[in-house]
């Protein structure tokens, strides 16, 4: 998994909001799962810094982690996970292993969304059944 393809907007909207902090950073993210077969470590080691006005693009192939990281940064990860200490994950310099479900919940759809793979043939299916 390469966490690398950054871009940055420009502006003087951009300039204010570099110096305003980062809008989410994790360190040392460690995601395993224990199943039936063993350990997987899914996840392991991931650092990144996100600042405000940046897109940062997640490359990797199939079964690299990248959803599991996803997942870790919402708190939607699978019963079997593990996020070992260490793990330290900040959104506007709030850690979230310190937000309460409850609070985690109304960062959803606000602060924090995850668009799943394969949206629009999804939407296609709902609408389909819908009209059926
Ligand atoms: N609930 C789970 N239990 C066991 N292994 C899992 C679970 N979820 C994901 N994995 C494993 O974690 C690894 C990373 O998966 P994933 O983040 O979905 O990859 P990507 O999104 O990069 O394709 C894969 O080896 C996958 O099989
Ligand atoms: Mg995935």
């Amino acid at each position: 998994m390469s966490i690398d393809a950054r871009t940055e907007v420009d502006g003087p909207a951009a300039a204010v909001a570099k110096t305003a902090g980062n809008l989410l950073e994790v360190d040392n993210l460690r995601v395993w799962f224990e199943t039936p077969r063993g350990l997987v470590r899914a996840v392991d080691g991931v650092d990144l810094t996100l600042r405000r006005q940046e897109t940062l693009g997640i490359v990797g192939e199939s079964g690299s982690g990248k959803s599991v990281l996803s997942r870790a940064i919402m708190k939607i990860l699978a019963p079997n996970a593990r996020v070992l200490p260490g793990s330290h994950i900040r959104l506007n310099d709030v850690d979230l292993a310190s937000v309460s479900p409850k609070q985690n919940r109304h960062l959803w759809g606000v602060d924090l969304a995850m668009v799943f793979q394969d949206p629009m043939t999804s939407l296609t299916r709902c609408s389909r059944w819908a009209s059926s």
